[in-house]
């Protein structure tokens, strides 16, 4: 069982924002939970280094793009690690693999007559890298720039029926569904033509594998290859033959019809089947505004990081947002939740326990007791756990977790352990409650691995967690437990 699971590469024109973040943490939520699973996982992001975008924010800036792109990704990377990302693979375009592969891709094409020579003559957008009919951008509403220059084309448009009848028989490849009719309307209009994909005024990027030619691929045409380089393409078939179809690319909605339209037209066209899933997310919005680099209101992922860790702002992002949808940034939405979700409900539920067994029964865990109202709201959550997953529903599946720990806090308010003169009674009691918190912590393990960790650890129970682990009545009698430090320290706005 394997699942390839992507992030997009992000340009590296300037530092990542709170946006890149939100991407690549719900990769990697998903890829933690693959794992948990049992799946063999292939997670990969990366940086997008090529292209007139990058080129001139070198010049911008004095240096070459060399020195731009290999102090930004280094910013990317840095964060990553700060943000517990478990990627598999980090890939930069600039990367020789890369080139490899784009080279072979552009070669395969063009040997089977799916490139041609003409000349492009239009509108261009630097900021998005595209292709535009208007003197303003219809993705980002700047103004455009005249392109006129010879081109080598793809035959896009030669694969519309197909791509339709793709669509088609394939109602799980556009995710969430609401977005495939806006794909359709794209492949059925005039914007549907063929793609001009080098550049001849461009330096800086990937040389066409044609001698006659100076020019260099045209950036998403090689960007959107990564996917393959990833897995060894084209020289390392074993690793070919074991990831491909990629399970899931996740994208925001920005970018999603070069990852629904361009690119599975690309691989028709190489004669490698498309992926099996793009999944379009929403944007994080400042006062109802794109949170973008440009725009210069971006919220930086760090200063966040380390004011309210990194568990919470995984807990925060995918929480405060349905996945899919577009919403507002809000610092005081944050420090909210940190302070009653996490503090109060999670943080407290820990600590109330574990101090209880300290006291009752001197830090060991006590007998499994009778099975009661806790065992079974901790299954039928378990049993909820995939379909919220496999459908991203990040938000709703931590909604499900909170009611649970919300019914275990009430569970202590109302047995009132303190009161009971009955070991039998508070002993099933407590065992309940350590139950409880050990299925807790693999219920949020993809998505606070730091806290879901040290909760194993504090019950004594850190052997590596599975799908086989959510099983009642696991935790050993006369276990050990450590009451460690609170898992979250409230803060005031
Ligand atoms: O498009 N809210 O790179 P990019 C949510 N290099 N997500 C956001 C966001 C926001 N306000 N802003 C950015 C590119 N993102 C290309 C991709 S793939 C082969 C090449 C996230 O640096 C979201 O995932 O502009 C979006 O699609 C991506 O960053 C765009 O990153
Ligand atoms: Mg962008």
């Amino acid at each position: 069982m394997k699942y390839y699971i992507t992030t997009p590469l992000y340009y590296v024109n300037d530092i990542p924002h709170i946006g890149h973040a939100y991407t690549t943490i719900a990769g990697d939520a998903m890829a933690r939970y693959k794992r948990l699973c049992g799946y063999d996982v292939l997670f990969t992001t990366g940086t997008d280094e090529h292209g007139q975008k990058i080129e001139l924010e070198a010049q911008k800036r004095r240096i070459h793009p060399k020195e731009l792109t290999s102090t930004m990704q280094e910013r990317f990377r840095v964060l990553w690690n700060k943000l517990s990302i478990s990627h598999d693979d980090f890939i930069r375009t600039s990367e020789e693999r890369h080139k490899v592969a784009s080279q072979a891709f552009f070669e395969k094409l063009y040997k089977n007559g799916d490139i041609y020579y003409g000349v492009y003559d239009g509108p261009y957008c630097i900021h998005c890298e595209s292709y535009a009919r208007e003197d303003i951008c219809p993705s980002c509403g700047r103004e455009t720039s005249l392109l006129s220059s010879p081109t080598y084309y793809f035959n896009l448009s030669k694969y519309k029926d197909r791509l339709l009848s793709f669509f088609k028989d394939s109602p799980d490849f556009i995710m969430p569904s609401f977005r495939l009719q806006e794909m359709v309307n794209m492949v059925e209009s005039k914007e549907f033509s063929d793609l001009s994909i080098t550049r001849e005024t461009t330096k800086w990027g990937i040389p066409v594998p044609i001698p006659s030619s100076s020019a260099i691929i045209y950036v998403w045409f090689e960007a959107l290859t990564n996917y393959l380089t990833c897995v060894g393409w084209p020289d390392d078939k074993d690793k070919f033959e074991k990831y491909w179809p990629c399970d899931l690319h996740l994208v925001g909605k920005d970018i999603l019809r070069f990852h629904s339209i361009t690119w599975p037209c690309m691989l028709f066209a190489c004669g490698i089947a498309p992926p099996k899933r793009v999944f379009a997310h929403g944007w994080w919005n400042i006062k109802g505004e794109k949170m973008s680099k440009s725009k210069g209101n971006v919220v930086s992922p760090e200063i966040l990081c380390d004011d309210v860790g990194t568990d919470c702002l995984r807990y925060f992002l995918l929480r405060d947002l349905t996945f899919g949808l577009d919403g507002d940034f809000s610092y005081d939405n944050l420090i909210n939740r940190l302070n009653s979700d996490l503090v109060n409900d999670l943080g407290n539920l820990v600590s109330r326990t574990l101090v209880m067994v300290n006291k009752y029964l001197d830090g060991r865990v006590p007998p499994k007791g009778k099975e009661d109202r806790l065992s079974s709201l901790a299954q039928e959550c378990f049993q909820k756990m995939d379909d919220d997953f496999e459908n991203l529903r990040f938000n709703a599946w931590l909604e499900k977790v909170w009611s649970f720990i919300n019914e275990c806090n009430r569970y202590i308010d109302q047995e009132k352990p303190w009161t009971i003169s009955d070991k039998e009674r508070l002993y099933s009691v407590l065992y309940s409650l350590l139950e409880a918190l050990r299925y807790i912590a693999g219920f949020i393990l993809p998505i606070m691995p730091n806290t879901s960790k040290e909760i194993l650890k504090q019950l004594g129970a850190d052997k590596e967690f599975s799908l086989s682990s959510f099983k009642w009545g696991l935790l050993l009698e006369k276990t050990k437990i450590s009451l460690g430090e609170h898992l979250f320290t409230r803060k005031s706005i």
